[in-house]
């Protein structure tokens, strides 16, 4: 009880802290907008769970959870970072069952529910050789951990295209489902039909083998209609491409990006709340994160900031996989897939802070006040509270 209170205190404070800094220091507009009223969490943590495997994260700031894909188990974890301890949520006939994965886990901000994707196993094992396998889509009540809705978008898809591993979601309450062997894009449409049913579109899909490996994640931003992916296969012509989610079908838009950076080969990406969508983390499994700019937020063009580099001993030799945002902090989400097709015995998994090293590459403007050592020292002066 007393740290639960003492949580709550944290709580308060930093939304004190995050009030108090927008108040006195208007700096530029990606700093203005905090993450969320969520505590920051200090720095580098590691997990101490058997099995973990965490394909993806992604942090929900309603709740203030940590929602982990456990992506051989087909399970979900739910991590508090503030006390430390962990739920693993199972599904019935996909939870254990070796033809699924689990890969994603994300809180949609429109709906309050978080959607899980449990994707055939198959086709990446074996490369999307074979991609006939089942891939549903589930909701989930994070209240009550409870599955609200399951979807089976294999009847949409046929067995025809998979590698399901993302997930996104725009204002209208559609998801969009990526697929990667070969790129794809489906749109589950929840208010078809006047409300009274879910519709499964095939958004976009490019026309080559199930064997190429198209694309891996997506982004968007909250209110948005930009919808960001990568482009591992070269079919456009960049890496990083657009789509506008306003669209009965999708159409990639290629976007050029600056200063001779490339995202190929890359793995999940997310746009941080807390750069207000003008900052996009690109997954790049062993280099490290990709950083690039859009200052307008359009997406129109590209600046290539640089690479953060996972080459870093609280990696534990990891590939990253995407990024993870709480509070105000960002963090590498790092898997080990040298472990085995199905994974292994590992007991630990790091989650690396990088913030200060992604702070250093989009502030350039020499008038940049260092946000972490302000709210050091705002937490100083709060002590006396
Ligand atoms: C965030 O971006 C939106 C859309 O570009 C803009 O209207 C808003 O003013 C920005 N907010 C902050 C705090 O910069
Ligand atoms: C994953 O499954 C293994 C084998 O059943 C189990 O030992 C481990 O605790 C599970 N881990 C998680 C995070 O669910
Ligand atoms: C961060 O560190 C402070 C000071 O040591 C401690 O009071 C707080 O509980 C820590 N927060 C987390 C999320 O571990
Ligand atoms: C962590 O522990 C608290 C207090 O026992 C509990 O209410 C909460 O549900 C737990 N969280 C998780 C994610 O297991
Ligand atoms: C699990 O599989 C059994 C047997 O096929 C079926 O009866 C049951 O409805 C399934 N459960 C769910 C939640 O799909
Ligand atoms: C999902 O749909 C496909 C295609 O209709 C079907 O073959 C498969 O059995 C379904 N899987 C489940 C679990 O309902
Ligand atoms: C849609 O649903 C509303 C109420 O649920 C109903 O009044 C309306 O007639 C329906 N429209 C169509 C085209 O079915
Ligand atoms: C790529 O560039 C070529 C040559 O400029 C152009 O013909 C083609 O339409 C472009 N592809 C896309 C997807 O924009
Ligand atoms: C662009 O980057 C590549 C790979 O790092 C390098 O080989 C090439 O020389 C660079 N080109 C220019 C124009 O800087
Ligand atoms: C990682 O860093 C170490 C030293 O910091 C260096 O020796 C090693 O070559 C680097 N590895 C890669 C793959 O860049
Ligand atoms: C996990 O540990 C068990 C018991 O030590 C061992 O039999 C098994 O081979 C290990 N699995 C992997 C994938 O390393």
């Amino acid at each position: 009880m007393l740290f639960q209170s003492s949580l709550r205190l944290i709580r308060l404070l930093a939304l004190l802290i995050s009030l108090t800094i927008i108040n006195a220091f208007p700096v530029t507009t990606q700093l203005a907008s905090r993450a969320s009223s969520c505590a920051d969490v200090n720095g580098t943590f590691v997990i101490n769970e058997q099995g973990l495997y965490p394909e993806n994260a992604n942090f929900d700031a309603a709740s203030c959870q940590l929602y982990l894909s456990v992506v051989y188990n087909a399970s979900v974890a739910v991590y508090d970072p503030y006390l430390g301890n962990m739920t693993v949520i199972e599904f019935a006939n996909i939870t254990r069952n070796p033809e699924f994965h689990i890969d994603g886990a994300v809180a949609s901000p429109y709906t309050s529910t978080i959607f899980i994707l449990a994707n055939a196993a198959a086709a990446f094992t074996t490369q999307g050789q074979d991609v006939s396998g089942t891939n549903m889509l589930l909701q989930l009540d994070p209240v009550s951990r409870n599955e609200i809705s399951r979807v089976n978008l294999t009847e949409t898809t046929q067995g025809a295209y998979g590698g399901f591993q993302d997930l996104e979601f725009d204002m209208r309450g559609n998801v969009y489902v990526l697929g990667t062997f070969p790129g794809s894009i489906v749109r589950v449409e929840p208010e078809a039909n006047n409300g009274t049913g879910v519709n499964v579109v095939e958004w976009w899909k490019v026309d080559t083998p199930t064997t190429t490996n198209g694309m891996a994640g997506l982004a968007t931003f909250r209110n948005s209609n930009v919808l960001l992916a990568n482009d591992n296969a070269g079919t456009t012509n960049s890496s990083l491409v657009k789509f506008d989610m306003t669209q009965a079908k999708g159409t990639p838009v290629p976007i050029p990006i600056s200063n001779n950076r490339t995202i190929a080969g890359s793995d999940a990406m997310r746009l941080p709340v807390k750069y207000n969508g003008t900052v996009l983390l690109v997954a790049v499994d062993v280099a490290g994160i990709e950083v690039l700019r859009s200052k307008d937020g359009t997406w129109d063009n590209a600046e290539g900031l640089g690479l953060v580099s996972n080459n870093v001993s609280a990696a534990m030799g990891g590939s990253v996989t995407n990024t993870v945002e709480i509070g105000n902090r960002i963090l590498m989400v790092e898997e080990f897939f040298a472990d085995g097709p199905n994974g292994g015995n590992r007991t630990q998994f790091p989650f690396v802070d990088i913030t200060d090293e992604v702070d250093r590459l989009v502030i350039v403007d020499p008038s940049f006040v260092d946000r972490s050592r302000l709210e050091k020292e705002q937490r100083s002066i709060f002590k006396g509270f």
